[in-house]
């Protein structure tokens, strides 16, 4: 039987930490689709056509070591307005929120777009100072040198770009479950995720 959970929200909300803690939790799959656009935002760096790079797209792009850099972001930011890049994704990222056994997405428009009938839809969101915050301290443990200053600029930027295009923007599904978890904990917003996940099964 399948049960879609579908998490979306800004940049270095918690949706992925808070997406892995629940996968883990009710054994279900667990699918970032940020991958997929900073996959194909990868391959437009390395010179090729952003259309063809995601109709070209394999399981095995996701696995690329650089997908994580602030400048792939900013790519998978850019290509992600692309209405024909958001087109070849859809099969695949469908497909696996009806899987059996249960899956999670976490993304932006997954509960909008991809999902809009998944059993649980939750928005995460917190302050762009605090969501800089948090990516500023895990880019320099990865061994980055950008400020803070620097990583807020791009948080806000990216933010701006992901919520006011066209196709697909950013923004709470109906009937989400909005979860700001500026003041939370780790432990505190994974813990709310999973009884609005207990709630519905
Ligand atoms: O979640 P992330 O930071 O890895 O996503 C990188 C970019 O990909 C994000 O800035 C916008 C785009 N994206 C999207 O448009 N739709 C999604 N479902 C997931 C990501």
């Amino acid at each position: 039987m399948s049960f879609a959970v579908a998490i979306d929200g800004p940049a270095a909300a918690g949706k992925g930490t808070i997406s892995r803690a629940v996968a883990a939790h009710f054994g279900f799959a667990h699918l970032d689709t940020g991958l997929l656009y900073r996959a194909v935002g990868a391959k437009v760096l390395e010179g090729a056509d952003a259309i063809e790079a995601a109709e070209a797209l394999r399981a095995e792009d996701l696995q690329a070591d650089n997908l994580r850099t602030a400048e792939v972001a900013q790519a998978a930011s850019k290509v992600a307005v692309i209405p024909e890049v958001r087109a070849a994704l859809v099969d695949f990222q469908r497909a696996f929120a009806r899987r059996d056994g249960g899956a999670v997405l976490d993304g932006r428009d997954i509960g909008t777009v991809i999902c809009p009938d998944a059993e649980v839809k939750i928005f995460v969101t917190a302050s762009a100072e605090v969501r800089a915050k948090r990516r500023f301290l895990e880019l320099q443990a990865a061994g980055s040198t950008m400020s803070l200053e620097a990583v807020l600029a791009d948080v806000v930027a990216r933010d701006a770009r992901d919520r006011d295009r066209a196709t697909a923007p950013m923004k709470p599904a109906e009937g989400a479950l909005i979860l700001d978890t500026s003041e939370m904990t780790i432990d505190e917003a994974v813990a709310a995720a999973t009884r609005a996940i207990a709630a519905r099964r």
